[in-house]
């Protein structure tokens, strides 16, 4: 694996890194606070290229690479951690399209999404009753005619409330086929019988749009069906491989922000007649945040790299994610202590931190299924 960055790498970091903090690193606190959904900072970034990030130019997108997209979301989520899940998100859809989808799907949606014409676009797996184990969805979808007829109901959906496009996966056989009989269906945002729910009112991520969704008889047309009809499974474990380095790249920035902070803090602060960074105490502390977070990176970017070229990286994205997020909480909880009462306020951003730290160990396979695909191919 080459650590050395290319020009390309350098600049899409330079710029990510210019904008997060200039433009999205003041704003964070208040849209944590208010649960804005940052529509503003998603446009800037779709204007830098950043929400598509691994897309080919000829579809609209940045072309950089998988290193570039694990370089900018890092970046993004040291200052804003709402903002970098829907960053993450919208490249996984769009990579996914230009990846699984026909030439006309990929003409129609990826320019859009790439440009920022569609605020967001979304990955519409997971179900109430179906998340760690999607092989068990109930939505269906039948063919009727020209169109296919989606039933039923989606859950924890980012962006959903603003996504021009949705992927959403159904159930095209009997349940008793699990995974075997699912497809997948590019669903355009307001289609009749798409209802988008209220919003979840979450511990962290506040900023980030989190919907349940709802098909009712939801026609769309023949052309709608993504990839092969019963092959809608792979897709979604592919995209996730990918959308893995995007989360475990998204907790390596927010440790980033928080350990940056409590440096910056343990300089000020005195106790015992110096500044509490000359105590032994918080300077072990430290050293363990600085470790973890350079394990963090190097297998982030490890994962990164085999994707990049070309190489089987499902077991590294899942060790990246596994580590990096449980990393990341450890490294703001962390934080908070080292804060000591003031990081349990909101006058400091270390509770923020932990607050956002904490999803990383959840979405896009919890550290338990990381385990499980992790498991499986040591044991072979
Ligand atoms: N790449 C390609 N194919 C894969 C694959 C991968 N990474 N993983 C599995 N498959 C294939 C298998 O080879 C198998 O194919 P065959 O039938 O041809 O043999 C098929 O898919 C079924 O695989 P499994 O039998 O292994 O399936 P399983 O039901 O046991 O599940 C699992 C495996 C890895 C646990 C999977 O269910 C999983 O990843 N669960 C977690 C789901 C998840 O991450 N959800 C996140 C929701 S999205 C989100 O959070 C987004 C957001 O908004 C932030």
């Amino acid at each position: 694996m080459d650590l050395e960055l290319n020009e390309t790498q350098k600049l899409v970091q330079n710029a990510a890194r210019d904008f997060a903090t200039r433009v999205v690193g003041p704003q964070a606190a208040e849209i944590d606070a208010t649960e804005r959904f940052p529509r503003d900072i998603l446009r800037g970034l779709a204007e830098l290229g950043l929400t598509a990030v691994n897309v080919p130019p000829e579809l609209g997108g940045a072309g950089a690479g998988v290193i570039s997209f694990a370089l900018a979301m890092q970046e993004v989520a040291r200052a804003c951690a709402s903002t970098a899940v829907m960053m993450s998100v919208a490249n996984m859809v769009g990579e996914t399209i230009a990846k699984f989808g026909t030439e006309a799907q990929r003409r129609l949606y990826c320019p859009k999404l790439a440009s920022g014409e569609y605020p967001m676009g979304s990955f519409a797996l997971s179900e109430p009753d179906a998340g760690s184990d999607p092989g068990g969805m109930r939505t269906t979808a039948r063919r009727d005619g020209e169109s296919w007829v989606i039933d039923g109901a989606k859950q924890w959906i980012t962006g959903g409330t603003y996504a021009g496009i949705f992927i959403v996966w159904a159930r095209t056989l009997p349940p008793e086929t699990s995974a075997k009989g699912i497809s997948c269906f590019l669903v355009e945002g307001g289609t009749p019988g798409l209802k988008v729910g209220r919003r979840e009112d979450k511990l962290g991520i506040r900023g980030s749009d989190t919907v349940p969704l709802e098909f009712d008889g939801c026609r769309v047309p023949a052309d709608a069906l993504f990839g092969q009809e019963n092959g809608g499974f792979k897709i979604a474990m592919m995209a996730l491989d990918g959308g893995r380095i995007g989360i475990s790249s998204q907790a390596l920035g927010i440790a980033r922000a928080a350990l940056a902070e409590s440096i910056a803090y343990s300089k000020e602060r005195r106790a015992f007649d110096v500044p509490i960074a000359q105590h032994q105490a918080i300077q072990f502390k430290l050293a363990d945040m600085q470790t973890q977070i350079d394990a963090a990176h190097l297998l982030s970017m490890r994962a990164a790299w085999l994707k990049e070229n070309h190489m089987a990286f499902s077991r590294e994205a899942s060790i990246a994610k596994l580590f990096a997020s449980e990393a990341a909480v450890r490294v703001c909880n962390d934080a908070v202590q080292i804060h000591g009462g003031y990081g349990y306020t909101r006058e400091f951003a270390a509770e923020r931190h932990l607050r956002d730290a904490r999803v990383t160990t959840i979405y896009e396979g919890t550290s338990e299924i990381q385990r499980m695909v992790i498991a499986r191919t040591v044991l072979g």
